[in-house]
């Protein structure tokens, strides 16, 4: 499969998911929890220019969007941003959706504050290239927001990707905070800091392991 295949594959499949994707999410559940940690971990006094990578229904554009930030927000899929330009309507929040890969995104470098990536690691064949796109578009000084898990730890929230593309992502099974501290040294972050201890109930079921590390371009 190529690197095309696969990409169209993954959005062919968040776009099939995406009518039902925030009935039980974490997210539409408890936001102000995720709220919370979002705000802690962006550590910002001020109002921000916020990208987030792989939005998918809005989550944290839609977060950062109501603590004040200036937001842009882009994904592949035409149908989870269907989802979450109605959530931000139905909000009266005002985000920038941009449907597109995030490799091509057309994203001016130097033009972020904050980039926030949940969830989106896991189902990317490359996740460094994503890693890399963030530290281009960040100014000097900007911090990445990196959330996930260890998906594997409770099947009911795992992917039912083909077996032929779930075998080409690297971290189909999950992400653990180590993984993603690598990533993040790898890709020339520094100052990594942890924020998951913030949250006041498991944000999601079945005890998976999550982390939210945010971490800095020097
Ligand atoms: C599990 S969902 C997470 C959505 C959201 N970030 C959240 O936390 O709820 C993964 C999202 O990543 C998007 N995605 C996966 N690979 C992508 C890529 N290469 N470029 C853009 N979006 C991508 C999918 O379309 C999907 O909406």
């Amino acid at each position: 499969m190529s690197a095309s295949e696969v990409a169209a594959g993954v959005t062919a499949y968040w776009d099939s998911r995406a009518p039902h994707f925030n009935g039980a999410a974490s997210h539409v559940r408890t936001p102000d929890l995720w709220e919370e940690v979002l705000a802690a971990a962006f550590a910002a006094g001020e109002p921000k220019d916020v990208v987030d990578l792989g939005t998918g229904t809005g989550a944290c554009a839609l977060a950062a969007a109501a603590l004040g930030h200036r937001v842009r927000a882009v994904d592949g899929s035409a149908e989870m941003l269907g989802v979450a330009r109605e959530a931000a309507r139905h909000a009266m929040l005002d985000v920038q959706f941009v449907q597109t890969l995030i490799a091509e995104a057309p994203l001016e470098p130097a033009s972020a504050d904050i980039v926030t990536i949940r969830n989106v690691l896991w189902t990317l064949e490359r996740p460094a290239e994503a890693l890399e796109v963030a530290r281009r578009i960040l100014r000097q000084g900007g911090r990445i927001v990196v959330s996930d898990g260890l998906w594997s730890a409770a099947p009911e929230n795992r992917s039912d990707y083909a077996a032929e593309l779930a075998r080409l992502l690297p971290f189909h099974a999950g992400l653990t905070e180590a993984d993603a501290r690598d990533l993040l040294t790898e890709a020339g972050f520094t100052d990594t800091t942890a924020w998951q201890h913030l949250f006041r109930t498991p944000p999601y079921p079945g005890d998976v392991p999550v982390f939210v590390l945010s971490a800095v371009k020097r």
